[in-house]
């Protein structure tokens, strides 16, 4: 059960929320749930492909537009349906939504990669056939999305079958929703139609001027059919008629590609994709092998827990399935399985999602790097037009690194994601040791994010403070001195001189006159970290969220009636900020970060005073508070909080997931675990691990990647099980003792 998803409930929320949680993709290629047949009369539906980063621009409308606001906004474009296939039989044709339903059962299958729908059902006048729908998207053979339909009526019966390639689509909107897109529905046309042997669309957006190309053919098997091909504007349909004695087989193969991956290509490309038309067994097998590895490197399991086992599995697998594994895509906030955020890049991906797979997957981590690398021109370029003279200002939500945020204060004021990209380039030393990376890739990041922060902050009574800026926190905005973003800085600024002090001499020439680096400059990113003001308060013995956080009016969250949450959907944004009430964790995630920077009495009273005053409206927000409860030995919390992560979506407790996966508080969820049950932090001087198992739980393991080793942990009621599976001798930190494992024989130590 820990593998299989299910839910078979027909009401029209829990349809929509089924289109996300049994979304499939595979990093480039996104397929919502949709059913093929289609849902009853006036029933809503997000009917999506995706393809990651394939977008249209759309113009930002202000009432008011100051100075350097972004003119443009970007936008992950639904694309051409390949998913309809209708059927009837005996004239009648099928649907969920009439007749009766005498058996249905929808399931998404984790460790195999496809999802499958049975269904029993008899018609208005009386006819049953049974029909089982299973569809995968090839991680594999990245552009192919296919389906297998199998047609069994009890009795013989005249069988049509339709299956189309529609070109003629459009996105979601929501006017009501911050979180959804209120507008511009239609981003593209259909550009080019073909049909033959094999159906082709082409599509194009309005404003970009992508192209998206589908290349469709269909296989019958196990009856004589007449076959024949509808062509209407934008949509092109294969309608296959014949009489079924048995079960008969429809096999589909739908190919995707895109001008950013296949350039000129597309049309030949997808035609590549189809060649051979590998068998529906065959595709499953790859899913399966390709899951097998994958599961064999990144499973976590809880020995205890079975519905929680499954939540873990659950975001596991949309991570990798979300996850852009090329030069020009990243993690989209709700993965690939809706439009919410209109697929834009946050910094959910360096603090929630990346960890996750440098420590499993490091390829797809460097690559999600990579990607953040060539947004650099597009952030030196946004810093110059914010009003810096030097350095590089990542976007808050971008697709091709312009920034998407029409809302400033919640938006390009989160400087801090700056930090956030610079931090994930030292993790990612930190665990691959990758000299390489450090040098082609790491050394500019940071080099151009210190300009930044030297350009932006300034130095006052021997403090060096960064004004104007908002936290992670969004319900409150524009503050000097934001705790968790001058922490960051402060990290980022450091660890920019020790990535020019580790280069080799002739290599620093070298890079120091392409990055125009002035030795001089250096000395100031050196002096801004040891000054980094780093707001506490006396009274309160806490890291101060900013300058003037603690000085506002308390919120009362506890006579808030419930229906007020999520608060920003209630409040106006003034009312939120003048009020202590944190949407999401801020300074407790400055602490989880970068734990040195505080002592241990600190982070515990700023734990506990945060707390208070924290909503969670952000699903972003539960994991951190767990992680941090298992820091300061509070087991309980630890595990309260975490369970609000493992079945967010599962059990729709946000009661957005209709607009998409929650792919950061999926990341959260491996973190939890890892970085909290497990207390492993990765430090300069190596792994430290401070494991706690919660009493709910018999065992809990996992493996992870470092510096060329896969490690195996494994924690139980008395023990924490340290094995090295592959690679050198390991020394790491277990509480404050070193301990050295060889691959010959594990180390147990106590817990
Ligand atoms: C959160 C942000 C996050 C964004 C996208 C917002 O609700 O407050 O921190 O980046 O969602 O997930």
């Amino acid at each position: 059960m820990t593998w299989n998803v299910t839910n078979n409930e027909l009401t029209e929320e829990q349809l929509l929320v089924n289109e996300s949680l049994f979304s499939l993709g595979n990093g480039f290629l996104g397929v919502r749930g949709n059913v093929e047949e289609g849902y009853g009369p006036d029933m809503t539906s997000i009917r999506g492909t995706y393809i990651n980063a394939y977008h249209d621009e759309t113009e930002i409308e202000y009432g008011e537009k100051l100075y350097a606001f972004p003119e443009t906004q970007q936008k992950l474009v639904n694309i051409i349906d390949s998913q309809t296939v209708t059927i009837d039989i005996d004239g009648e044709r099928f649907s969920m939504f009439s007749g009766k339903i005498l058996g249905l059962e929808r399931v998404l299958h984790m460790d195999r990669g496809i999802q499958e729908r049975r269904v029993h059902w008899r018609s208005p006048k009386g006819k049953e056939v049974k029909l089982t729908f299973r569809r995968l998207v090839s991680f594999t053979r990245k552009e192919l999305f296919a389906q297998e339909i199998t047609i069994d009526p009890s009795t013989p019966a005249e069988v049509h079958v339709a299956a189309s390639v529609n070109g003629n689509v459009s996105n979601f909107v929501d006017p009501n929703d911050p979180r959804v897109a209120s507008g511009h529905a239609e981003r593209l046309h259909v550009t080019a139609q073909e049909a033959g042997e094999v159906l082709h669309v082409t599509n194009q957006t309005y404003e970009t001027k992508l192209n998206v190309h589908c290349a469709s053919c269909s296989l019958l098997e196990g009856a004589e059919a007449d076959k024949e091909v509808i062509e209407e504007e934008g949509k092109l349909t294969e309608t296959y008629s014949f009489q079924a004695d048995g079960p008969v087989v429809l096999t589909r193969w739908n190919a995707y590609t895109d001008t950013y991956r296949h350039e000129n290509r597309l049309k030949e490309k997808a035609e590549e994709v189809l060649a051979g038309r590998p068998a529906f067994s065959l595709l499953e097998k790859e899913q399966k092998e390709y899951l097998d590895h994958f599961w064999m490197q990144a499973n976590l399991k809880v020995g205890g827990d079975e519905s929680l086992q499954q939540g873990i599995h659950f975001n596991l697998y949309h991570l990798l399935q979300s996850a852009g594994r090329d030069a020009v895509s990243n993690i989209p906030a709700k993965g690939l399985s809706g439009e919410g955020y209109e697929g834009h890049y946050f910094w959910d991906t360096e603090i929630y999602m990346f960890p996750v797979f440098l420590m499993t997957q490091p390829e797809i981590a460097k690559q999600l790097l990579k990607y953040r690398h060539s947004l650099l021109d597009a952030a030196r370029a946004r810093a110059k037009e914010v009003g810096h003279s030097q350095g590089a200002l990542f976007p808050w939500r971008t697709i091709t690194g312009g920034e998407c945020s029409a809302y400033f204060p919640a938006g390009t004021a989160q400087y801090h994601i700056s930090a956030d990209i610079s931090y994930s380039f030292i993790q990612y030393y930190l665990v691959t040791g990758d000299e390489d990376f450090l040098r082609d890739y790491m050394l500019e990041v940071l080099t151009e994010t210190s300009r930044l922060w030297m350009d932006m902050g300034h130095e006052k009574n021997g403090m060096f403070r960064l004004d104007d800026v908002t936290g992670p926190d969004e319900y409150t905005c524009i503050v000097n001195n934001n705790y968790y973003t001058n922490v960051m800085a402060k990290h980022s600024l450091r660890w920019a001189v020790k990535a020019w002090q580790k280069l080799p001499e002739g290599d620093r020439r070298v890079w120091a006159e392409k990055l125009d680096l002035k030795e001089s400059e250096m000395k100031q990113w050196e002096k801004a970290a040891k000054n980094m003001y780093l707001p506490y308060s006396n009274e309160l013995g806490i890291q101060a969220q900013d300058d003037t956080f603690l000085n506002k009016k308390v919120w009362d969250l506890e006579n808030t009636p419930k229906e007020k949450f999520p608060l920003l959907l209630h409040y106006h944004p003034l009312t939120l900020y003048r009020y202590q009430v944190c949407k999401q964790a801020d300074t407790v995630l400055g602490h989880f970060l970068l734990e040195d920077e505080a002592d241990e009495e600190t982070m515990r009273r700023s734990y506990d005073y945060y707390e208070k005053v924290t909503t969670h409206d952000s699903s972003l927000s539960y994991c951190v508070f767990s992680m941090m409860a298992a820091r300061l030995g509070r087991g309980d919390k630890a595990y309260r909080y975490f369970i609000e992560t493992a079945r967010l979506d599962i059990d729709n407790t946000h009661k957005n997931t209709k607009d998409g996966l929650h792919l950061a508080n999926m990341g959260g969820t491996w973190l939890a675990l890892v970085f909290g049950f497990a207390g492993m932090r990765v430090k300069e001087k190596g792994l430290v691990f401070r494991p706690v198992l919660p009493k709910e739980w018999d065992t809990l393991s996992f493996r992870i990647q470092y510096q060329g080793r896969l490690l195996e942990v494994t924690l139980n009621r008395k023990e924490a099980v340290y094995q090295l599976l592959e690679g050198k001798t390991l020394h790491f930190t277990h509480r404050n003792e070193s301990v050295t494992v060889t691959a010959s024989r594990p180390v147990k130590l106590a817990i």
